[in-house]
């Protein structure tokens, strides 16, 4: 019988050290790296206290300071040693994925010393309490939307099939299925349908949860429902189709596991009035 306990899922925290995130078409610039501190201090007041933290990928974005000019590797590595110093402040593990802004080979360098070579993808497989957790690595280099490729599927379909008796939750950075917003569903992952098509042949699987579109919604369909999960620093409109940035609040998910059963919340952090 699976046990009780709570983890977190914080996404696109799109730290850029040295500088603030001015969105295109928007008039306002965001702090990245303060909004994640105070993200991380509010995950610290949770009782009880989440057992690990998933990263959800877009988690340093030195790309985004200036879009004219291509930033090095160096700058990469400093905003992932500027996050790894961040979310030291957490009371738990961390857990990463990467979105289509980071960059494998400084994430690799800097956060993930044991990577097989040094551009290698990273997906992997983790258990916690009797849970199976999934993370996939939906980067296509180059592009803003999302690929899972045919090696990564195959090892996907292994890794459920030896796994058929534990609940199953999916971490991956893109969404697999559209969310009914124009401009961020030409974003989605784009071989979606394989990919849930394989999940669905896993009764374990519980849950797919996502990142890169911040914002929060839930799409059921079948046995499977796709979470998508705010951003740690900007949103995006809920129901703009044509997509219009929203200087925060802030969010993250909590999910707690009781036994067989997952429930889930969304936390935004708002001046004055909040959820907290
Ligand atoms: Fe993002
Ligand atoms: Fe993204």
């Amino acid at each position: 019988m699976p046990g009780d306990f709570r983890f977190v899922h914080l996404t696109d925290t799109h730290i850029m050290a040295g500088g603030t995130w001015r969105p295109r078409s928007a008039d306002f610039e965001f702090d990245t790296e303060a909004s994640l501190r105070r993200v991380v201090a509010t995950v610290r007041t949770l009782d009880p206290v989440p057992a690990f933290a998933v990263l959800g990928g877009d988690l340093a974005s030195p790309d985004l300071l200036r879009r004219d000019v291509t930033p090095a590797v160096e700058d990469w590595e400093t905003s992932y040693r500027l996050l790894a110093e961040i979310l030291g402040g957490l009371p738990c593990p961390v857990h990463y994925l990467v979105g289509n802004h980071d960059h494998r080979v400084a994430f690799n360098r800097v956060l993930r010393r044991d990577a097989p070579t040094v551009d290698a993808p990273h997906y992997y497989a983790f258990d916690h309490g009797g849970h199976h957790f999934v993370a996939l690595d939906s980067q296509e280099p180059g592009q803003a939307g999302g690929f899972v490729d045919p090696q990564q599927l195959q090892w996907l379909g292994r890794d459920l099939a030896r796994h058929r008796d534990r609940p199953t939750i999916v971490f991956v950075h893109h969404h697999p299925w559209p969310l009914g917003l124009g401009w961020i569903d030409t974003m989605t992952v784009r071989n979606g349908d394989e990919l849930m098509t394989l999940l669905e042949q896993h009764p374990q699987v519980r849950w797919v949860v996502c990142g890169h579109v911040h914002l929060d919604q839930a799409v059921q369909s079948g046995r499977l429902t796709m979470l998508t999960t705010p951003s740690t620093c900007i949103q995006m409109s809920k129901v703009s189709q044509t997509g219009k940035a929203l200087p925060g609040p802030p969010g993250f998910r909590v999910v707690d596991v009781s036994g067989h059963a997952l429930s889930t919340r969304v936390m935004h952090l708002r001046d004055g009035v909040g959820d907290l």
